[in-house]
This record gives structure tokens, sequence and C-alpha cells, in this order.
């Protein structure tokens, strides 16, 4: 089933805060619902997020003040850029549910392009690092940087990944492994500081990542952690590779710090920590354009400079 599908009255979502125990979904009836779900991160990854929102922005649109529901569904989680991109959409739309399934299709079928652009640049048995979860749960189906090993995979180019865990919430713990356990691809877990520890036992082939928003000199925000793993990459001289929908391109932001990066609660961080331990707990960073290798588009692999070659395919 899709991460996020339209049910004739709702949006129907996987709960991923419930993965790997349990697979439930919930129906979101209400652009408030489809709120809450995004912020507490039942469905989560830009391009989920961006579905979820679309779906969301139709139920805005048919409730008696439809501002209030699409600024609830825009105030929900600030760094993504697929959200905003589909609420515009959406808003723009002459039928607001017809742009928001187009938007969903268009969502799978960038995913397969990704995969399989990026499965071309690969040789046979590559061992990936990778960090997150920007696998089918993190879109509508099939995934980005996930959907490169699967297509790799699919090819019978035989990956193997290593998948950080992911702290604070464990996406990579949690969720890749999940994914990565169902399509039968060969991983290992790796705590998040023995990466490290990996390139330097020479385990690393490429790293991959998928990415929350791009700017327009290619600097990219993805999940904590994603910086010093390009770090280790350079060090290393393994290929940086970041996996997105030119939906996640920002054009408008002209570098990395013109990105929100949004800082989340205190106690996704302190589980382990004594009672009255503060924390600082932000949820994304950004990976310096200098660093990536390259930018795997559904359009095609882009230099992180060349994104300005998207500006006509990102007019409104
Ligand atoms: O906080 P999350 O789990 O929504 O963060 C997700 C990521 O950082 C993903 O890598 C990114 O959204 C791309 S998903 C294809």
């Amino acid at each position: 089933m899709p991460t996020v599908e339209w049910t004739g009255d709702g949006v129907r979502l996987i709960d991923q805060t419930r993965l790997p125990e349990e697979e439930l979904y919930v129906t979101c009836r209400s652009a408030s619902m489809v709120a809450k779900a995004i912020r507490n991160m039942v469905v989560r990854g830009a391009p989920a997020i961006g579905a979820a929102a679309a779906f969301g922005a139709v139920l805005a649109l048919r409730e008696p003040d439809p501002a209030a529901g699409l600024r609830a569904i825009r105030a929900s989680r600030p760094t993504a850029r697929d959200l905003f991109w589909a609420v515009d959409r959406v808003v723009a739309a002459a039928d607001p549910l017809e742009a928001a399934q187009a938007l969903a299709r268009e969502s799978i079928d960038a995913c397969r392009r990704i995969g399989r652009l990026g499965a071309g640049l690969l040789k046979p048995r590559p061992r990936f690092i990778t960090i997150c979860n920007a696998g089918a749960l993190a879109t509508v189906d099939y995934g980005t940087a996930l959907g490169v090993v699967r297509a790799a995979h699919e090819l019978g180019l035989e990956p193997s990944v290593l998948v950080l865990e992911t702290r604070p919430r464990a996406q990579g713990a949690r969720l890749t492994t999940w994914e990565l356990q169902q399509l039968g691809i060969p991983f290992r877990l790796l705590a998040d500081g023995a990466a490290g520890r990996a390139f330097q036992e020479g385990l690393v082939d490429l790293a991959i990542a998928g990415a929350d928003r791009i700017a327009a000199n290619g600097d990219t925000a993805n999940k904590i952690g994603t910086y010093p793993l390009a770090l280790l990459a350079r060090e290393h001289g393994v290929p940086f590779y970041v996996a997105a929908p030119v939906s996640t391109v920002d054009l408008a932001t002209a570098d990395g710090a013109g990105i929100a990066i949004e800082e989340r609660p205190e106690g996704e961080v302190t589980t382990f920590a004594p009672p009255g331990t503060r924390a600082w707990n932000p949820a994304f960073d950004v990976t310096p354009a200098r660093l990536i290798t390259a930018i795997i588009t559904e359009l095609g692999v882009l230099a992180p400079d060349r994104l300005a070659s998207l500006r006509q395919v990102l007019a409104p």
C-alpha cells in the first residue's frame, strides 16, 4: 500500500511512529488532523509530507475556514520544501483533488526515475552507507536514496547497505531496516558514531542521502548527521550523492544559510539522560554543495552548481 493515499473522504497514512512493531494505518479527515500527523511524524520524509500536505490542503479547502486549515499545515514542519510546494500547487488548482492526486502519482514516477538514473552510476555489488529513511515510507512509494538502492537490486547489481541508526528518532533503525528486510536487500545497522570506523575499514563505496530542501547553490538540508557523513565521505575519497525530486529544489533560497532548520522537543534526545537534562535537538543540518558529488533528480544527475538549469521547470 502506498505511504499516502486518498480514500474518498480523507488521506490514509501508514503510522510511522508505530513501525516496525505494528503496521497501522490512520485516516485524517480534516486539515488539522493532517497538520498534527505531519508535526508528530506519523508521516515523515519530504515527499511523503508533501503528498500528505497536498491532500490536507484539499480537506482545508472544503472546510468552513480554509485559511486556518492551510495555516496549520504550513506551520506543521518548516524544513521540507515539498510541503509548501504541494500546498501552493493544490491551492492554485482549478480542481484541488485532481491536483493532489496528480502530485502523488508524479511523485511515484519521479522516484522510479531517480532510482534508475542513480543505478546507472553504479558498479556491481555497490556498498552503500545511508542515513535516516529516504525509502518508500518517506515518499508516496519507492523512495529516493533508497530508491537508488532498490533499482540497483532490481537490476541485479547486488547492493548492500550500511544503515545509520539516525538518532534521536531512529528512522534508520526502525524504518530503513524494515524496508530493506522486506525487499530482501542485505544490510547492517550501525550506531551513528560507527560511520567513521566503517570508512576507515574500507566498507563503503558510496554514501547516499535524501534531502528536505536544496538551495539554489546546491547546499542541502537533510536529517541531522548528514553533514558529518558527507565530511567522512570527502575525507575518504568516497562519492556522496543526494537523491531528491526537483520539487525539493528551492531556487528562491540562495544558499544553506537561508534554510529554516526545525528544532524539535528536547525530550526526543534525553531518553538515556537523568531527569532535568537539557538538550538541543536540531532535526536537520546543511551539507555544503562542495561536499556533494551530484544530485540525482528525476530530470537528470546534476552537479550541485548546475541547479539553475532547473529554473524553467520550476517556474510557477
Ligand atoms: O525528520 P524526517 O524523518 O522527516 O527527515 C527525513 C529526512 O531527512 C529524509 O532524508 C528526507 O526528508 C528525504 S525523504 C525521501
